[in-house]
């Protein structure tokens, strides 16, 4: 794989997506890393990301130097050029000056192998205080900005190439061409990777690791299981069964489409589990944010944990006992919760953990080392509907998060057909790819006073929060055309009872997450 070395940022694995977008597989390992830990990866290349720090500060993240000692072709991006110049004879200094943005970066020469043939000045997105005052000896500096002598450097003869600006980012103009002038002209690297080698490898190695046993799986509604599902069932067929929780916090339509399209679409076993009751039950009188996605976790594994003991007994009895546990984990979880960056928990999410100790299953991660984007090509690929793979992000905890207050069948029924609505009217104005995802909120606990007809109203609010976003980390509010917001707000004050009011959210994230709760 090519390394993308993590200082800590989010950066890196937006590097990564480049990265993989490029055509070559990529995996992201902590700074910490020793040279050794990475000789036995066996690389093809390394990229350093960028950092939030200044390579004097103390606790700077650093890098074990020994790295740049073997031999493999390297990538230095913002922080990580600072580390690379540093280690490597170069000097860094800390000015005062700080780039923050847009800025134009001028071809020092013909820009080398990593900025060659590009235009003479480019728009580049800047982020750092300090920089690099002198490459390090034997390397050209390949292009300078207004306060930045050398933003890019680099030397052939090495194969190793620094960038201060962050390629990786939408808002370099030439970010994605600098990231593949690395990888295929100077790391001579091919473009072999793509979704169909995944699954290829993926049913071969599920095939090995299964044999005969028996594997179950649980159907959220959502990409992601969906997407392993069809997975697994395309390596063992029938000797996988699909179980679905309705919660009841579910949206409108959505056990449908599994029920129906899904299983249509894979041949699919599935078991589906009534929980609605038992889950209302015990979220009564709760309205604590983080309490209901405990109980909603606590629930949903007991629900599953029932069908599983059921199943366990039956497989048993016929002699081929369940053995595996499908996850739809993503590389995303498996970096931020095992990466070791020390991400700070904001919310507790109920779908990464969580197993049932007494059934010890081995688990089945067939998209373990995918982004989503990834995973929905080879949904895609695996003829899933579009409805489901290019499904928006949804919360494990579903509509129980979006009721701000207690969660009760009544409200739910409000808020599930003002979600309709909104998603009916956003997919009709074709702005399903504009948006990441747009949270419908019912304000349980507010109430406002309205007239409709000749009477006063006095009802609850709804809160339509439509987000941009790359990867749920940060997110800014999506400006939605005036016209597409009157008709949704129109329809659910006119058809939804107990509804007087729409608000848009236009709070970005940060400060704001994109949940309400
Ligand atoms: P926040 O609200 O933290 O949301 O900005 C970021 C992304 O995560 C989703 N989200 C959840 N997903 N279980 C989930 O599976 C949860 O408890 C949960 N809380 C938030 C949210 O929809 C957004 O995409």
């Amino acid at each position: 794989p090519v390394l993308v070395v993590d200082f800590g940022a989010q950066y890196a694995q937006l590097i990564a997506r480049r990265v993989r977008e490029a055509g070559v597989y990529s995996e992201i390992v902590p700074h910490t890393v020793s040279a050794a830990d990475i000789a036995e990866k066996n690389p093809v290349a390394l990229i350093l990301s960028g950092g939030p720090s200044s390579v004097y500060e103390e606790g700077a993240p650093s890098l074990d130097g020994d790295i740049f000692d073997l031999g493999v072709p390297t990538l230095g991006i913002c922080y990580g050029f600072q580390v690379m110049a540093r280690a490597l004879g170069g000097e860094v200094a800390n000015t005062g000056l700080r780039e923050y943005g847009a800025t134009d970066a001028a071809l020092t020469g013909d820009g080398g192998v990593l900025l060659g043939g590009q235009p003479d000045t480019q728009n580049v997105w800047m982020s750092h205080g300090d920089q690099v005052a002198k490459a390090p000896e034997g390397f050209e500096v390949l292009a300078s900005t207004a306060d930045t002598p050398v933003a890019a450097f680099g030397s052939a003869e090495k194969c190793f190439y620094g960038v201060q600006w962050h390629p990786e980012v939408k808002h370099s103009d030439h970010g994605q061409e600098v990231i593949e002038n690395f990888l295929h002209k100077a790391a001579g690297l091919a473009a072999d990777w793509n979704s169909g080698n995944v699954i290829e490898e993926q049913v071969a190695r599920i095939r090995e690791q299964v044999g005969s046993a028996r594997v179950i799986s649980a159907l959220s509604g959502g990409v992601d299981s969906a997407v392993s599902t069809a997975l697994v069932h395309k390596a063992i067929g029938d000797q996988l069964t699909a179980v679905f929780v309705d919660h009841g916090l579910l949206r409108k339509g959505e056990r449908e489409q599994v029920e129906q399209d899904y299983v249509a679409s894979t041949g699919v076993r599935l078991i589906t589990v009534d929980a609605a009751d038992t889950f209302l039950g015990h979220l009564k009188g709760v309205s604590d944010p983080e309490q209901k996605r405990k109980i909603i976790g606590r629930e949903f594994i007991r629900a599953f944990e029932k069908v599983q003991l059921d199943l366990v007994a039956e497989a048993k009895a016929e002699g081929e006992p369940i053995k595996f546990l499908v996850q739809g984990t993503l590389y995303p979880d498996v970096v931020e919760s095992g990466g070791g960056t020390g991400t700070a928990n904001i919310k507790s999410h109920h779908n990464v953990g969580g197993l049932p100790e007494d059934l010890d299953f081995e688990l089945i991660e067939p998209l373990r080392t995918l982004f989503k984007d990834e995973v929905r090509q080879i949904g895609r690929d695996l003829g899933l509907p579009e409805a489901i793979v290019g499904r928006q992000p949804f919360p494990g905890p579903g509509l129980g998060i979006r009721i701000v207050g207690e969660v009760t069948a009544d409200r739910l029924e409000i808020l599930r057909e003002a979600d309709a609505i909104a998603r009916e009217e956003l997919t009709k104005a074709g702005l399903d790819n504009e948006i990441w995802q747009c949270p419908v909120v019912l304000l349980a606990d507010v109430r406002s006073v309205g007239v409709q007809g000749d009477g006063r109203t006095y009802g609850h609010p709804i809160v339509l929060r439509p987000v941009s976003s790359e990867d749920a980390m940060t997110a800014d509010w999506t400006r939605l055309p005036y016209d597409v917001l009157s008709k949704i707000s129109n329809r659910i004050t006119n058809s939804v009872r107990d509804v007087n009011r729409v608000v848009l959210d236009v709070t970005s994230k940060p400060p704001g997450t994109i949940e309400w709760e």
